[in-house]
């Protein structure tokens, strides 16, 4: 039998990708697994200091490989990070792989959400942190909605209503790849004997 997809949480930063994912792993019984993580463990420094010591471009390659490393362990429910579906090899990998779900939520509520924005790379050395969400926003959403094969807008929702509405959203996605692989299956030419 064909194994599960995974499921792919993706979204802006403090959209609730790590919280709704592990929540989620624990009711599907799959592993929860973050590329952010893995880069850190890969590389053994944070996100913020390979910004600061290597740059974005060599954390975006690092990413790349957490991505590519992860998708292929599943089944299992991996949380991204915020860029990682602007990179089409990534977005390829992990649809492929994957249910993608969009973890949305509106700029303001984003905003409340994030604390302090020196804790955050993107952010930190914008003069106007507000200005800056608003802006990677409006680049990313439609991105975002390309990716992902389903969306939910968690932005009045609460976090089991938020959980609850992502496993639906997977266990339909889960049914069009069984049905999809079994398409494929039949169309394969078979081994000659
Ligand atoms: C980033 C989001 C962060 C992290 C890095 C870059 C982004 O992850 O990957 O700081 O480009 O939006 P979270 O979305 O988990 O905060």
């Amino acid at each position: 039998m064909q194994p599960a997809p995974n499921l792919v949480l993706i979204g802006f930063m403090a959209s609730g990708k790590s919280t709704v994912g592990k929540r989620s792993a624990r009711r599907l019984g799959l592993p929860f697994c973050d590329s952010d993580a893995l880069v850190e463990q890969a590389a053994g420094r944070t996100v913020a200091e390979i910004f600061r010591h290597e740059g974005e471009a060599a954390f975006r390659e690092r990413e790349t490989a957490a991505i590519e490393a992860l998708s292929a362990r599943g089944p299992l429910v991996l949380s991204t990070g915020g860029g990682a579906p602007m990179n089409p090899r990534n977005a390829a990998i992990l649809r492929d792989t994957g249910v993608v779900v969009l973890l949305w939520a509106e700029p303001e509520a984003i905003l409340a959400r994030v604390g302090d924005p020196a804790s955050r790379p993107l952010l930190a050395s914008a003069h106007d942190p507000a200005a800056r969400v608003r802006e990677l926003l409006a680049v990313r959403a439609p991105v975002y909605r390309s990716v992902a094969h389903a969306v939910v807008d968690t932005t009045e929702l609460t976090l089991p209503a938020v959980v609850d509405r992502v496993l639906a959203a997977y266990r339909a996605g889960a049914e069009l790849f069984r049905e999809r692989r079994e398409l494929c299956a039949d169309a394969a030419p078979q081994a000659s004997s």
